[in-house]
């Protein structure tokens, strides 16, 4: 692995109280790797300040964005406002897409938010098609039967997926579907790979203190 990076997606799974237990309980992070915390929209302020007041080496990400701008847009959270918090959105998760009817016109909108507030995007995908006519900073290959469901990919199968990705963009590439510690070793083999977007595995302290000790 070249770059490494490593995204830690809680979805809808914390609380603010927990999510600061577990910045209380992580590791420090040596100055070396990306480590990109992704919380829910309520608790993203207090785990900003908890990262800078523990000078923690954690980034921290959005898990979406609203597709419009600062203004009457009641229940939305824009560009703007994530901003003041976060350097990375996540776009285009499969569970956005599916139960939230995310469309390729409603991702490109959020990603031109997010640019427009100076964001960087980690777009996922599941085939090459859906990057067209996107300009991601990050991307996080995401087969959808491997997501929450412990079904992981083969070595051969990602790399083959990340071939034709690599052939349509030059940012990095992370894979994302049911990775944990048991299968780290083996995903570690996949070439060209930059580093992983995890979920479950994220929700445990002690499994994200193993993560990074094995990957950076
Ligand atoms: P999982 O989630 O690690 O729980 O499969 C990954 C993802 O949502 O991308």
């Amino acid at each position: 692995m070249s770059e490494k990076i490593l995204v830690l997606n809680w979805k809808s799974n914390k609380t603010a109280s927990e999510a600061e237990k577990f910045l209380g309980e992580v590791e420090n992070i040596s100055s070396a790797c990306r480590v990109i915390l992704c919380p829910d929209y309520v608790s993203i302020p207090m785990c900003s300040k908890i990262v800078k007041d523990r000078g923690l080496n954690i980034i921290l990400g959005a898990q979406d964005i609203s597709r419009f701008g600062v203004g009457s847009y009641t229940g939305e959270v824009n560009g703007k406002a994530l901003s003041e918090f976060v350097e990375y959105v996540i776009l285009g998760h499969v569970e956005r897409r599916t139960l939230m009817g995310d469309t390729k016109e409603v991702i490109k909108e959020k990603m031109k938010r997010s640019k427009e507030f100076g964001l960087k995007t980690i777009l996922c995908v599941e085939n090459v098609s859906e990057l067209e006519d996107m300009s991601p900073d990050v991307v996080a290959f995401e087969p959808r039967d491997a997501i929450g469901t412990g079904k992981i990919k083969t070595v051969e199968e990602i790399e083959k997926a990340l071939e034709l990705i690599s052939r349509e963009t030059n940012t990095p590439i992370l894979y994302g579907g049911s990775v944990d510690l048991g299968h780290l070793q083996s995903l570690l083999e996949v070439s060209d790979l930059s580093g992983f977007l995890i979920g479950s595995a994220s929700l445990r302290v002690e499994t994200v203190n193993s993560f990074v000790k094995i990957l950076f």
